[in-house]
């Protein structure tokens, strides 16, 4: 099977409808990582979306925050204006949809699917290898995948008898490549508000097959996302940093 997987589209539609068509034809189905909504401008659309694309789905902070499980004080003032916005807008129905996503699932190809960290899946931002390293005692499968961080990388454990896993930048859009044995944790970046310096909408494709991820970008138009930020009285440094994948 190939999966199409995504993470943290946060309300970016144009972001998304990129994805879409940049991948049409390359994936089975698809699994998504969490944050649908947050920071950007399309929360009803997105996840209606996502219920169209039929996906496997786990919750993240901002979906979370979004239904009032997470005090929105914990949540930076830019942030927390866009989530008090996503409140007011979202529909009945959309808030129900939020309502029902997992918190972390293992597929039937065994692979984990977290938001955050399989320690602590809604919160926890898997940066550095340290992290990274004490995390592989908190899931059972070989393989994990998780967003939240918006930074696409690969944590390979090696044969575990290192102190520290490696973390490896993934190489995109120049196809697939194999897995190694060793046990991984994989990030495969954000569709809707990237922040490794490449403000494309990233994600990857991953066939459970022939064990193989390929890392890809695909370009959007930013700009119209950002207009509607801006029609809607978005913090502008949210604004701004779209065109910076910052
Ligand atoms: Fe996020």
């Amino acid at each position: 099977m190939r999966h199409l997987i995504i993470s943290d589209i946060h309300a970016n539609l144009f972001a998304l409808q990129a994805v879409l068509r940049d991948c049409e034809g390359t994936y089975d189905d698809v699994w998504f990582l969490g944050d649908v909504v947050g920071y950007g401008p399309h929360p009803n659309e997105c996840v209606e979306q996502l219920g169209d694309l039929n996906c496997l789905a786990i919750a993240g902070n901002h979906d979370w925050a979004t239904l009032g499980r997470l005090d929105a004080g914990s949540f930076n003032p830019d942030a927390r204006h866009v989530l008090l916005w996503t409140q007011s807008v979202l529909s009945k129905g959309n808030m129900q949809v939020l309502d029902e996503l997992e918190v972390s699932t293992v597929t039937e190809e065994h692979f984990t699917l977290v938001h955050g960290s399989p320690r602590h899946p809604i919160w926890e931002y898997v940066l550095h290898p340290q992290v990274a390293q004490a995390n592989f005692d908190h899931f059972d499968t070989r393989y994990c995948l998780v967003g939240h961080t918006h930074a696409p990388v690969i944590f390979d454990e090696g044969d575990g008898n290192e102190s520290t896993c490696e973390a490896r930048l993934p190489a995109f859009n120049s196809g697939p490549q194999v897995l190694p044995d060793s046990r991984l944790i994989i990030n495969p970046g954000s569709v809707g508000q990237p922040r490794d310096g490449d403000p494309r909408a990233s994600y990857g494709i991953l066939d459970t097959d022939s064990l193989t991820f390929e890392p890809r970008r695909a370009p959007y138009p930013v700009a119209q996302t950002q207009a509607l930020m801006e029609q809607f009285g978005f913090p502008a440094r949210l604004i701004i940093r779209l065109a910076f994948g910052r």
